[in-house]
């Protein structure tokens, strides 16, 4: 995917805030630290459009970016970080609430997890919300930099299990650091918006 363009459109806390249904969005969504804003930095090549940072909690809103003008990446705010207030995770609970159970034109939601760890309770239930509202669910190992390459397979069974994959489910490693990955999850996105009828300028000035 050649990268024209990539910007914020929006911090958004509510709905009203969203910008227009017109264009194709998908999302991004997983417990903080897990990689989501550098993922997204990673795709669209750019450094420090989307914010990270090493303690958690960086991300707090639904940021919407805008790319080529066409379609839009979604980074959700992560879950799951310690010192977190009752009424902040209720916030969370509605603001996720909002934007993926009544979002038209959300093709897809990305649910990343960190390939060193077992997935949490929460993660299992991201996983399951998300398939729940119809979604397939394709899920995104992060950090895989951060094993050994003799242990990669041994932690991708262990996350399909642990996540009740099916042998049609997708999960896809990845690496913000070596960049491995990255062309992958890019075909599986341009999938994605063909798959639901639209067609990207560039193919068709081809
Ligand atoms: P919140 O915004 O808090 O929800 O977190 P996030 O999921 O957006 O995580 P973020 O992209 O800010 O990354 C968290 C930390 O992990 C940062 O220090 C990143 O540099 C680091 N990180 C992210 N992806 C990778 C990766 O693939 N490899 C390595 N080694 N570090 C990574
Ligand atoms: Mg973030």
């Amino acid at each position: 995917m050649k990268i024209k363009s990539a910007e914020i459109i929006i911090s958004a806390v509510k709905k009203e805030q969203y910008p227009s249904i017109e264009v194709p969005e998908v999302a991004f969504a997983g417990r903080s630290n897990v990689g989501k804003s550098s993922l997204i930095n990673l795709l669209l090549n750019r450094k420090k459009l989307a914010r990270t940072s090493s303690s958690p909690g960086k991300t707090q809103t639904i940021n919407f970016y805008g790319i080529n003008e066409e379609f839009r990446f979604v980074d959700l705010p992560g879950y799951g970080y310690a010192k977190v207030s009752k009424a902040h995770k209720e916030q969370w609970g509605k603001m996720m609430e909002t934007y993926l159970n009544h979002r038209e034109n959300l093709l897809e939601v990305f649910q990343l997890v960190d390939i060193r760890h077992t997935p949490t309770i929460q993660d299992k239930q991201m996983y399951e919300w998300i398939k729940s509202v119809g979604f397939n669910g394709i899920v995104i190992a992060t950090k895989l930099d951060k094993i050994k390459r003799g242990q990669r397979q041994k932690h991708i069974q262990m996350i399909k299990k642990e996540l009740n994959m099916t042998s049609d489910d997708i999960l896809i490693p990845v690496s913000a650091a070596s960049r491995e990955g990255k062309e992958e999850i890019w075909k599986i996105i341009t999938e994605i918006f063909e798959v639901n009828g639209f067609q990207f300028e560039q193919k068709q000035s081809l």
